[in-house]
């Protein structure tokens, strides 16, 4: 249970004692020293309700509450807040529980089975920067549930299906012909945009091109064996990149659009026998209630179009009803931009009326805003056109291997050639995540990079100054006893008590920017700690005493760190 939790419970029961049952405590950390490292300010809407005054019922909360063993002093505070100064020997001994559990004290729910759909790209392109976000967010959130200990499946839901691969195997054909096809393809950018010329141009190339997409939707053995191929090379593309940004997405992660074909038809004749269904110009539609346009009218879904033709939406469906009933998953993250939110709403609403979702499991949309340039536009290139994504993570690590070059020309090349790997990825990755996800971002390389703010590179040299330490310390005695003294002291073990609670805040809403934040503060505490409490001069029991807290900040700052998908190095 967080500090937080175990808090709260007690002021409610003492809320209880008061008078005030079924009151929420709410409870929180403080805002300043002087408040107490918690604040209780339930008293104020309990007093309101009971029409009595909130001083007054505040005393007799206090005067019911147990808090022996975790805080040192209560007091009331203003129209009735209470201010909660913790003990600082409870605090040892919650420190002491993380060093000793080599998850840190995380609390370890009963396993849900979560699936993270993320990246997601369409496979006719090579990935660009649009696929950044929802690849780098989505790893976060996978990681952070595994490590509360939920059974995670990571889902790459590929565009592969559509009429475009007919033109696409239509050229790859043609180019196998000529010989180039695996020349060509080295370059999907471009093996798109010529296929697209050949297509607009040639009228016989359109018609094969055509052919191919009805004999891919019908199953043809022969068009599908080229289609696999030509998946298999973009799936390549995709794996090199995620290989280069370290994130755990595998070809076993993939699951694309087109393993739903067969369920298409299926999708539509449940929606039918639900009553769902009607016809509207020819189309198989559902007018969901839920969702009016502007005239106040029901907006319509359109599952399969005139042509028979099925949507987007209508494989989404099919996605739904397979995770609950072949997957069993009690809850699924989308990591998509947020202009597909009203998709989204649209999709979870008919899965539960139509029953291919329980009304329990939870689908969530984790929506994310555009990557901008300094311009403030969506990101491009200087002359407009959309940046690949591989380009885009070299350019990174190009950048930070000048930069550890300038300062640190004495490190072997290998090494500054693994620190910038390291750094250079890592300010991408944290550069998005640090920043609310639902907000737009200005991708700047200079402020990314920098050593100073709230930036990985900043984190990761935070990391490398606390293991200096232990270098020149040589052998410490890890079970030593933690003892909290100092104000500075205080204030860092007050700060990593609280990593559960921030770890268990990420895993339920979604916002890796919280443990960014949480880092950052985590590697300032440390530093003002380190400044007014001397580690290497102190002696006995303080000393070690002090190795431990630097200890654990380390192991924090590893963990949250690894969580974010950043690598952490020992000097740079
Ligand atoms: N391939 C889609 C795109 O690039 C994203 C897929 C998102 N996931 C989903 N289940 N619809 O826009």
């Amino acid at each position: 249970m967080t500090i937080q939790q175990l808090l709260s419970l007690r002021v409610q029961a003492a809320l209880a004692a008061a008078g005030a049952p079924d009151t929420p405590a709410v409870v929180q950390a403080s805002s300043k020293p002087e408040f107490g490292d918690f604040q209780a300010n339930g008293v104020m809407g309990a007093a309101k309700a009971l029409k009595t005054n909130p001083r007054a019922l505040a005393q007799s909360v206090v005067e019911h509450l147990d808090l022996t063993d975790i805080a040192d002093k209560v007091e009331i505070a203003g129209p009735g807040f209470i201010n909660i100064h913790l003990a600082p020997a409870f605090l040892a001994a919650r420190l002491q529980a993380a060093l000793d559990d080599a998850a840190l004290g995380i609390r370890k729910p009963a396993a849900q089975k979560v699936m993270v759909e993320y990246s997601s790209p369409n496979l006719a392109k090579e990935m660009h920067v649009g696929h950044l976000r929802s690849t780098i967010i989505g790893d976060a959130i996978a990681r952070v549930l595994a490590f509360v200990g939920h059974d995670v499946t990571r889902c790459n839901h590929v565009g592969d299906w559509g009429t475009q691969f007919g033109m696409l195997v239509a050229y790859l054909v043609e180019t196998r012909q000529s010989g180039d096809a695996e020349l060509e393809l080295a370059d999907l950018e471009n093996f798109y945009r010529k296929a697209k010329v050949r297509f607009d141009e040639d009228p016989v190339f359109a018609d094969t091109a055509r052919q191919y997409v009805v004999r891919l939707q019908g199953g043809d053995a022969e068009v599908l064996a080229l289609w696999k191929q030509f998946v298999a090379v973009s799936m390549e593309h995709c794996q090199a990149v995620y290989d280069k940004l370290g994130v755990g997405l595998t070809l076993d992660s993939v699951r694309g659009e087109s393993a739903y074909n067969d369920d298409l038809p299926v999708v539509v004749s449940d929606l039918r026998a639900a009553g769902l269904l009607v016809e509207d110009q020819g189309a198989q539609v559902v007018f969901l209630d839920e969702f009016r346009n502007p005239e106040g009218d029901a907006q319509a879904m359109i599952i399969q179009k005139k042509d028979g033709g099925y949507l987007y939406a209508t494989t989404d469906l099919a996605a739904v009803r397979y995770r609950h009933r072949a997957l069993d998953l009690k809850r699924v993250i989308y990591v998509v931009d947020a202009r597909q939110s009203l998709h989204f709403q649209q999709l979870f609403t008919l899965s539960k009326k139509a029953g291919f979702a329980p009304t329990d499991m939870q689908l969530e949309h984790v929506a994310f805003g555009t990557m901008m340039g300094d311009d403030g536009k969506p990101f491009k290139t200087r002359s407009g056109g959309t940046v690949k994504l591989v380009e885009l993570i070299d350019e990174a690590i190009e950048r930070a291997y000048a930069l550890v070059s300038e300062k640190n020309p004495a490190l072997a090349e290998d090494t500054r050639r693994s620190i910038a790997a390291a750094v250079g990825v890592g300010a991408v990755k944290y550069a998005d995540l640090s920043k609310n996800r639902t907000s737009d971002y200005i991708f700047n390389w200079d402020t990314m990079l920098a050593f100073e703010g709230n930036t990985a590179p900043y984190l990761q040299y935070a990391y490398t100054r606390v293991q200096s330490v232990f270098r020149k310390v040589g052998d410490f005695d890890a079970s030593a006893a933690v003892v909290i003294d100092a104000a500075a002291e205080k204030q860092l073990a007050l700060h990593l008590a609280q990593f559960d609670e921030v770890i268990e805040s990420v895993a339920s809403s979604c916002q890796p920017h919280q443990l960014c934040a949480y880092l950052f503060t985590l590697a300032q505490q440390f530093s003002r700690f380190y400044e007014a409490c001397p580690i290497l001069s102190a002696e006995g029991a303080t000393r070690a005493s002090r190795l431990q807290l630097a200890a654990l900040t380390a192991r924090t700052l590893r963990t949250g760190l690894d969580l974010l998908g950043i690598a952490v190095l020992d000097e740079m």
